[in-house]
């Protein structure tokens, strides 16, 4: 299993410092073959001693270095060493205005650059509510301009309408659209949304979900806890 910690806009470089050292001293405790992510936000990256687990960025414009206020580069993030990355969030697309071509460009950018990419994707409400086969067709069209046969690539599926909702998708909906997408994409598949202590057991026995990418559940070491030892 994954098990991925998106901070978003939340926690300093201070409490990420102290977060990190809480958990490191916990992770011995992890299956052997689990695999921990934690994404800071980008004031937070910082030379971390990290023997169990991986930080990546949250997001990066696809640039070496140069004029593009208020983003970061890859100059940035060799600094700490950081070479993974979340793409294609829905507040990133919905919030920040991220179309499918910008997306697309990013990770054709970090896939050069041979990063591990977390690739999200999920649908609105209102598609969920047409049924499986629009929900389908929505997902496949944010595979738009992505080489889904990219090694190093790992594919997220967030329902927005579970995300920091407390409403988890189903087991039932969760387990019919990973089978669809394993088919479309066979790549490691997490789920997000609204992962917490009560439902992990009942999500990660689910047979196509490798691992889940968790906000809310995340932001104390204890919560996330619960998720990678439960
Ligand atoms: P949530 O967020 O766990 O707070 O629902 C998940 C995500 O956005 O990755």
């Amino acid at each position: 299993m994954i098990y991925a910690a998106n901070f978003k806009t939340n926690h300093t470089r201070h409490s990420t410092r102290e977060y990190l050292t809480k958990l490191q001293l916990q992770l011995f405790k992890k299956n052997p073959t689990d695999k921990v992510y934690i994404f800071p936000p980008l004031t937070a990256l910082d030379d971390y001693e990290t023997n169990e687990l991986t930080i990546g960025t949250q997001n990066a414009y696809p640039v070496k270095n140069g004029a593009f206020t208020g983003e970061i580069g890859l100059e940035q993030l060799a600094e700490f060493k950081i070479n993974t990355i979340l793409i294609g969030h829905s507040e990133r697309r919905d919030i920040l205005g991220e179309s499918q071509e910008n997306v697309a460009k990013k990770f054709a950018f970090f896939k050069e650059q041979g990063f591990e990419i977390i690739y999200c994707i999920g649908e609105s409400l209102e598609v969920r509510e047409q049924g499986i086969d629009a929900v389908m067709e929505h997902l496949i069209s944010q595979f738009e301009g992505i080489d889904t046969n990219y090694d190093n690539f790992v594919v997220a599926y967030e329902p927005i309408w579970a995300i920091g909702t407390g409403r988890t998708a189903s087991v039932e909906e969760i387990t019919e659209t990973h089978n669809a997408l394993k088919k479309v994409v066979n790549k490691p598949l997490l789920y997000g949304g609204s992962v917490k202590g009560a439902n992990i057991a009942e999500i990660s026995a689910i047979e196509n979900v490798d691992g889940v990418l968790v906000g809310g559940a995340s932001l104390k070491t204890d919560t996330f806890l619960e998720l990678v030892l439960h």
